[in-house]
């Protein structure tokens, strides 16, 4: 089936400690210092099922990896459809709506412990965003600001994400026939030089040049 692609939908993507909630945080001041009508969320979200989840990845509580695919599946669904405080609610208020993680990071993190076409399936009818920006930072940057943080979860192995880079790359070549705009962004560079390659995107969009 077709994903629809929702126009003023983007998504940062990337291993952890790559810097996307940075980058989303930057990109937050810069659209309400220009005025641009938005709305920033991540997932796993802060909804009951997200709070399920993240007592998973904090190692409080444990699950089978399918069951774990279907709990972010459920978090997502959520987290498009459901009541005010949703992507889609946002969108038909016309607002930017900019997210930390979406399903990509399902194909990539429960990809490894489950099969591919599984979490493809679970995600299948979930509307694409218009952009993704993916944050390719090497993984001993990455590593070294996950040590600087206190707190870790079950992903945070060098192992693991070794593998989530690759199976990032499996996720992003599912998508090439389709109409995604999937953008890398050197993760090598300056937080702020990272956010004016973003801006340079972004600010062609519709909704941000009106
Ligand atoms: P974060 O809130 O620090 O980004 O951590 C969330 C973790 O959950 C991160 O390691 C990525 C992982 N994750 C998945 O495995 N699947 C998903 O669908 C999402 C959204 C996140």
């Amino acid at each position: 089936m077709k994903q629809k692609i929702l126009s003023n939908f983007i998504v940062f993507e990337g291993i952890d400690g790559s810097g996307t909630t940075t980058q989303i945080n930057l990109l937050k001041e810069l659209l309400t210092q220009k005025k641009i009508s938005h709305w920033a969320t991540y997932e796993p979200t802060h909804g009951p099922v997200g709070r399920l989840i993240h007592s998973i990845l904090e190692g409080h509580l444990n699950a089978a990896p399918e069951t774990l695919a279907l709990l972010f599946a459920a978090d997502r669904n959520e987290h498009i459809y459901h009541g005010q405080e949703s992507i889609n609610y946002k969108i038909s208020e016309n607002k930017l709506v900019i997210c930390d993680r979406y399903l990509f990071s399902s194909l990539a993190y429960q990809s490894i412990e489950c099969d591919f076409k599984y979490i493809a399936d679970l995600n299948g009818r979930f509307p694409l965003p218009y952009y993704v920006f993916f944050l390719d930072t090497p993984l001993e940057i990455c590593a070294k600001r996950r040590d600087a943080r206190s707190q870790s979860h079950i992903f945070e192995t060098h192992t693991y994400q070794e593998k989530v880079i690759g199976q990032y790359e499996k996720a992003f070549a599912y998508f090439k026939h389709t109409d995604l705009h999937i953008i890398r962004l050197d993760g090598t560079k300056s937080k702020q030089l990272i956010l004016e390659d973003v801006w340079k995107i972004i600010s062609g969009l519709p909704i941000v040049k009106k």
